[in-house]
């Protein structure tokens, strides 16, 4: 019988394969079965041996091609057969990611199991758009939420404590529901004037940017047409932008979709 294989989750970053961990590169580099999602890009799985095998679960907005429990029971099977897995997700695996639903089916059925973290999508963008997370005098916090809640249940958050303005949101799956968002925020006393930037395709040579404020976001939104994942970065932070983006523009030629103030 073959020995029991083992599963490596693995954050392959934002989109820029150069983002990519170098133990996340030997990992893929050793991979005998690489199970992979939609936002990782082809120059990442270019990385893995030639006969890695390569299944793709990768999953749509509304649309789920390969269900939750059928990926658990996949790399549970694959590892049974003594393969080598890589199981590769886009940004970080524990970020809005499922990573730790995947670790703890394979502890419940004894399979060894290692993770990798990777850049998540709040710090590949804000990195790449020139925005901060943090910064004395404008953040004292920064909180990732998920815009999008589970079989489309209505959005469940700390709403009080996200309209804190010294606290810097980071709104992922955000975009089909930010309309709410955007009401409960101001709504709870967040200023219209709260700057935000949307980002889309952080970090890859599609990236665009929305820069934006909070009472008039919506309106800017409809003005753009957004392809692939978008990310929210609201707070005071976000007027940092212009100031370093000046300085930081030969590294992020971001083009700016529109910009509204
Ligand atoms: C299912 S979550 C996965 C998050 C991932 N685990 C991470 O740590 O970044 C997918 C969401 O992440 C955000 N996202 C991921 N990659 C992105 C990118 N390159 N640009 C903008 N947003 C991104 C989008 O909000 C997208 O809807």
């Amino acid at each position: 019988m073959k020995p029991i294989g083992k599963v490596t989750l693995v954050g392959a970053g934002p989109g820029d394969p150069e983002l990519l961990t170098i133990k996340a590169a030997k990992a893929i580099a050793s991979a005998e079965v690489i199970v992979y999602d939609r936002l990782v890009s082809d120059a990442i799985l270019a990385l893995a041996p030639a006969g890695a095998a390569r299944i793709n679960v990768g999953k749509r907005p509304q649309h789920h091609p390969v269900p939750q429990h059928e990926i658990n029971d996949l790399l549970v099977r694959l590892a049974r057969g003594g393969r080598r897995v890589v199981r590769l997700k886009g940004g970080d695996p524990f970020v809005f990611g499922r990573g730790s639903e995947e670790a703890l089916e394979l502890q419940y059925h004894g399979i060894p199991f290692a993770i990798i973290p990777g850049i998540t999508a709040a710090q590949g963008a804000a990195a790449s758009v020139c925005v901060p997370l943090t910064h004395r005098g404008l953040a004292t916090g920064v909180r990732y939420v998920t815009g999008h809640c589970r079989e489309d249940a209505g959005l469940d958050l700390d709403w009080r404590g996200l309209a804190d303005h010294r606290t810097t949101l980071v709104v992922y799956m955000g975009l089909s529901n930010i309309g709410e968002i955007v009401t409960r925020l101001l709504d709870l006393g967040r200023a219209a004037t709260t700057p935000v930037v949307a980002v889309n395709n952080a970090t890859l040579p599609e990236e665009r940017c929305l820069l934006s404020t909070l009472g008039t976001l919506h309106a800017d939104l409809s003005t753009v047409s957004f392809e692939g994942p978008v990310l929210f970065i609201i707070g005071e932070v976000v007027s940092l932008q212009s100031v370093l983006s000046k300085i930081g523009a030969f590294a992020n030629e971001t083009p700016l979709a529109a910009v509204a103030q």
